[in-house]
């Protein structure tokens, strides 16, 4: 990444922040500076620790984040040749997620701004994830569209600024990175899911399978995964279909879906001159082509950060701390210590209740 240049709308182009993940499976520690640089970071995944399960073991998670951190803190510090006075300030990952995992990182950065005297900023995961276009594209501005798409939501929002989100859609079951992981265990492909499906779905048919499109042409904005997976199921236990084709078109229902409900997004909220996909599913090929089709047809800049930025990280984590900062301004003393994590923070409070929102699974 390196050298975007953030100064026109970055009041804190010189600001160095150092931000902390451990909502889910990823444990990881970022050193970012406002005008997007990554000036050191590192990523250890759990997929060896939670592969035997199929999933995250939440126990699983809390011990290894809590048993990694302080030395990959150590080592992005030492990589950096920067001391922690020379930090403005400190962001973690403060909900929504797995409760011990992110009080494992949120704990460890309320004690470095205690010990340090530099601010706390305590980040909304989500938050991460919808501003981290922002940091791979500078010159990417509010407003835009945003698909959120991850193991744990799958929501459209228009994002209008730092910390103003309007979520226009979002999933009534299970979201699109957890149907594709659903996939895979049914397909036997084993965890994480979501790579070994679109590698899969590269050999095969995406026509071959007969799959419902929950909710396609629905009045109602919402997405629905269930059916989809259930199906799913039920091809690959009529032994008629090719594992690949299966997974083909699996991703073809998935990526329909996914571009029937910006359209209807669209034009109830819109236009909007951008939009923007983050979160672990926007790595999938398949699905930005689509998006990027459907932003060319209705004239809009298109940004999906790269890959890495797409999955959890922590330069997400402390890119949002480095906006909010931006945005309260000189003499903001960050977020108090006592910050409770949440398992659950939805980015939009003021959406209506839908089972799937605002959690992670
Ligand atoms: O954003 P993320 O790293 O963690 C959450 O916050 O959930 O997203 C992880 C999800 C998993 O469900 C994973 O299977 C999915 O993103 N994923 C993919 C791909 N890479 C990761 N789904 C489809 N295609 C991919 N290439
Ligand atoms: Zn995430």
């Amino acid at each position: 990444m390196g050298s975007a240049a953030h100064t026109s709308d970055t009041a804190a182009p010189g600001r160095l922040v150092l931000g902390i993940e451990s909502s889910c499976d990823e444990t990881a520690v970022a050193l970012v500076r406002g005008d997007g640089t990554i000036v050191a970071q590192a990523i250890a995944s759990q997929e060896a620790e939670h592969a035997p399960y199929g999933g995250v073991v939440p126990e699983i998670a809390a011990r290894a984040h809590a048993e990694r951190l302080a030395p990959m803190l150590a080592k992005v510090m030492g990589d950096a040749g920067i001391a922690l006075d020379k930090v403005d300030a400190i962001a973690a990952t403060a909900g929504p997620g797995l409760i011990g995992g992110v009080m494992v990182g949120l704990v460890s950065a309320k004690a470095l701004a205690m010990a340090s005297g530099k601010p706390l900023l305590a980040v909304n995961h989500l938050e991460g994830h919808a501003l981290s276009p922002r940091l791979a594209d500078a010159g990417l501005a509010f407003p835009y569209l945003l698909l959120l798409v991850s193991g744990g939501h799958c929501q459209i929002l228009a994002v209008t600024g730092v910390g103003q989100y309007r979520r226009l859609a979002t999933t009534i079951d299970d979201a699109l990175g957890e149907a594709f992981d659903k996939t895979a265990k049914i397909l036997a492909l084993g965890y994480p899911g979501g790579p070994a499906v679109e590698r899969l779905a590269l050999e095969g048919d995406p026509k071959a399978v007969p799959l419902p499109r929950p909710l396609k042409g629905s009045a109602e904005p919402h997405f629905s995964f269930a059916g989809l997976k259930s199906a799913v199921l039920r091809a690959v236990e009529s032994g008629a279909h090719r594992p690949a084709d299966i997974a083909a078109s699996f991703q073809q229902a998935a990526v329909e879906c996914l571009i029937d409900r910006l359209e209807l997004a669209l034009g109830r909220a819109g236009p909007f001159p951008a939009l923007v996909v983050a979160g672990g599913v926007a790595a999938n090929k398949t699905v930005r082509a689509a998006l990027e089709a459907l932003a060319a047809r209705h004239a809009m800049r298109f940004t999906a950060p790269p890959l890495a930025l797409c999955t959890d990280n922590a330069a997400m984590i402390a890119w949002a701390g480095i906006e909010r900062l931006a945005q309260e301004g000189e003499g903001f003393a960050g977020d108090p210590l006592d910050f409770v994590a949440r398992p659950r923070w939805p980015l939009d409070p003021a959406a209506e209740a839908v089972r799937g929102a605002g959690y992670k699974a």
